[in-house]
């Protein structure tokens, strides 16, 4: 069993609030489209979307996050899988959100190959992340080795160049010293 199965009861309790007002704004928002929300855990992130949008659904590859978020309601769309080969056709999702996942995850360049490939045209994918360049993060990537996650972190310029290599429009902003904000719009016309 993955670290966040074993902690997923726990989760929320160890892991601040997370305040969406503070960053919606930054969010070409499709309200009456679904919000994919891609290592969504415990739904922390995709229960408040759901005041903007028409559907969340949270696809993760732990079942026990799963547990938690259906535990908190009942209107949230659940898939476990994983983000490298996801079980949705071409062209079918506008928006994907990917709250403090990425530099969890494996295949990470499958991962950004597979989301254009599920995105709609002019769809767009959000990722919020840690600047691996912050020298503050040393802790946090320090905590993440020795935790043996197998953590890679980007630094957003780095990002930017791979979500580019796949066709994606990108732009980002910082959110904190350590933290930003990527948003990354398929855009079958510039590729
Ligand atoms: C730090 S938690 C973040 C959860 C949620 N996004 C949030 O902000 O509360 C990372 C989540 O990513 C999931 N995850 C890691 N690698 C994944 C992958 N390759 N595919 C799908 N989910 C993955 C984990 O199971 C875990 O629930």
């Amino acid at each position: 069993m993955d670290l966040f199965s074993r902690i997923a009861s726990k989760y929320d309790h160890i892991i601040k609030g997370f305040d969406l007002e503070t960053i919606i704004h930054d969010f070409p928002i499709y309200e009456n489209d679904l919000m994919l929300d891609l290592g969504g855990g415990t739904g922390r992130v995709a229960i408040p979307f759901l005041k903007y949008v028409n559907e969340c659904l949270i696809l993760d590859r732990s079942f026990e996050m799963l547990k938690q978020a259906q535990a908190k309601s009942r209107d949230l769309l659940l898939v476990q899988g994983t983000s490298d080969f996801m079980p949705f056709r071409e062209n079918t999702i506008m928006q994907i959100f990917v709250n403090d996942v990425l530099h969890h995850i494996h295949r990470q360049t499958e991962t950004l190959r597979e989301s254009y490939h599920i995105l709609k045209n002019q769809g767009t994918m959000t990722i919020r992340d840690y600047d691996r360049k912050y020298l503050g993060n040393i802790f946090l990537l320090i905590f993440e080795k020795l935790l043996r996650f197998g953590s890679k972190f980007f630094s957003p310029q780095e990002l930017k160049d791979q979500c580019m290599e796949f066709g994606f429009t990108v732009n980002w902003k910082r959110l904190t010293k350590g933290t930003y904000l990527l948003s990354a719009e398929k855009n079958l016309r510039s590729s």
